[in-house]
């Protein structure tokens, strides 16, 4: 008899979840809460926010899960993994104390410090610093400036406007008290998203986002436009050097704590050109868009992989990685990042149960009351394909995608460019 899972959250990430649980033999029965139009293909929706953690834990009891797999940050910020434990419900992502490190920047920062983990130095500006003399004194321009809360993507101005930078800052140490200051990191992007608990952690192969709306990496920042992996900016020497000097450092120091790591620490890293990485940020989850193209490359049952995360027992579990690519492509609609065209009629994105090469991953849907798809967010769905090599990943990509229609949607129409400019 499989384990039964409840997912919490509702995007493309979850979806992606989803998905590589109801390809696990271990599971026999997903739920997700709120979940989308996507996800109720592969079990139950339930209408408990992601938000709610009285009511996430009354579901839990409810359904009587064996574990609880936490694709957002805030709930884990709200110390969901410490009340389901609590509760004897094993739970994949962290507690409070843990998620702080994407809840807070200077927490962060100083975990890195403690773990001598590799990342910009940082001024810290309240009420009563002089800000035009740090600005000044880190002129090397843009200034990067990072609010110390939970901003939902929004809380990092990088910026060679002194004006701007001068109006974000007094804003938010007017909002929030104070905030940091960074040295700019020149480099190139990726993510590393590292499982781990108790007995061990896995690296599972590195990725790249699309963090910009327009091709070319133009326009504003969005949640992420589309991703790839494996990205081979990360090679083997930089693969060794982000092993040693970042991730054992850092599953040596979240070991010490009384309270162990459970579930997956995102690494975003910035790499130099000489070949050193640079953490630029840690997220305690998934990133969306990345997962939807890591699950898909994990040759294991990705449910016993989250369920052993979850109890301490990752060390017993040997992880096997396929030797495709996979890249994924995120359909917005009209006015995102900015606005979102809700209720648009989406046609073409039927989910295939049985298509192992293609992942169609809902996020922004809905169902209206006459039961036809629309959409209901900013970005909408992401259309993901596995293959042997990137390019034909990206190739059938972008066909599938075509065959999707919404209107006034758009989607960038160069994912991948950076691994296959040469
Ligand atoms: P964060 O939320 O900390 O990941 O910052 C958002 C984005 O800002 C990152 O994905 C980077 O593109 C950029 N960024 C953040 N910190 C730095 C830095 N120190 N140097 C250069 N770019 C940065
Ligand atoms: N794709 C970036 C993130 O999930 O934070």
């Amino acid at each position: 008899m499989g384990r039964r899972v409840l997912v919490v959250g509702g995007g493309g990430r979850e979806h992606a979840l989803c998905l590589a649980l109801h390809e696990s033999a271990s599971i026999s029965e997903i739920h997700t809460t709120p979940g989308n139009a996507g996800t109720r293909h592969y079990g139950r929706n339930h209408d408990v926010s992601a938000s709610d953690i009285d009511g996430l834990v009354e579901l839990t009891k409810h359904l009587e899960v064996d574990f609880v797999v936490v694709g957002p940050e805030a709930p884990l910020c709200e110390g969901l993994a410490d009340r389901l434990i609590e509760n004897g419900v094993p739970c994949f992502g962290p507690q409070q104390m843990h998620a702080e490190l994407e809840g807070s920047k200077l927490f962060a920062k100083k975990a890195m410090d403690a773990a001598g983990v590799p990342t910009a130095e940082y001024d810290v500006l309240d009420a009563k610093t002089d800000i035009k003399a740090c600005l000044d004194a880190r002129s090397q321009n843009p200034w990067v400036i990072k609010r110390d809360v939970l901003a939902g993507g929004k809380g990092v101005v990088v910026t060679t406007d002194y004006e701007e930078a001068v109006e974000f800052i007094e804003r938010s140490i007017e909002s929030d008290g104070h905030i940091l200051l960074e040295r700019f990191l020149p480099g190139e992007e990726a993510s590393m998203l590292v499982v781990m608990d108790q007995s061990g952690f896995v690296c599972l192969p590195p990725s790249q986002d699309h963090k910009r709306a327009y091709d070319g990496d133009k326009g504003p920042n969005t949640g992420g436009m589309g991703a790839y992996c494996p990205a081979p900016v990360v090679t083997q020497p930089i693969h060794n050097k982000v092993l040693e000097r970042i991730v054992q450092p850092m599953f040596s120091y979240l070991s010490s704590m009384n309270v162990p790591y459970r579930g997956v620490l995102y690494v975003g890293l910035m790499i130099d050109e000489n070949g050193d990485p640079y953490v630029v940020e840690f997220n305690v989850r998934f990133g969306d868009p990345e997962c939807q193209v890591t699950l898909p490359l994990l040759d294991v049952d990705v449910g016993e992989l989250l369920f052993n995360a979850a109890s301490d027992a990752l060390a017993q579990m040997e992880v096997g990685f396929k030797p495709h690519h996979a890249l994924t492509v995120v359909l917005a609609s009209e006015g995102y990042p900015k606005s979102a065209a809700k209720g648009r009629k989406i046609t073409g994105a039927e989910v295939a149960l049985d298509d192992s090469s293609t992942w169609i991953s809902h996020a922004g849907t809905a169902l209206d009351d006459s039961g036809n798809l629309v959409s209901s967010g900013g970005r909408v769905l992401s259309v993901t394909s596995i293959a042997a090599s990137l390019e034909e990943a990206q190739r059938s990509a972008y066909q599938r995608l075509g065959q999707i229609h919404i209107a006034g949607s758009h989607h960038r129409t160069d994912i991948g460019h950076r691994a296959l400019r040469s």
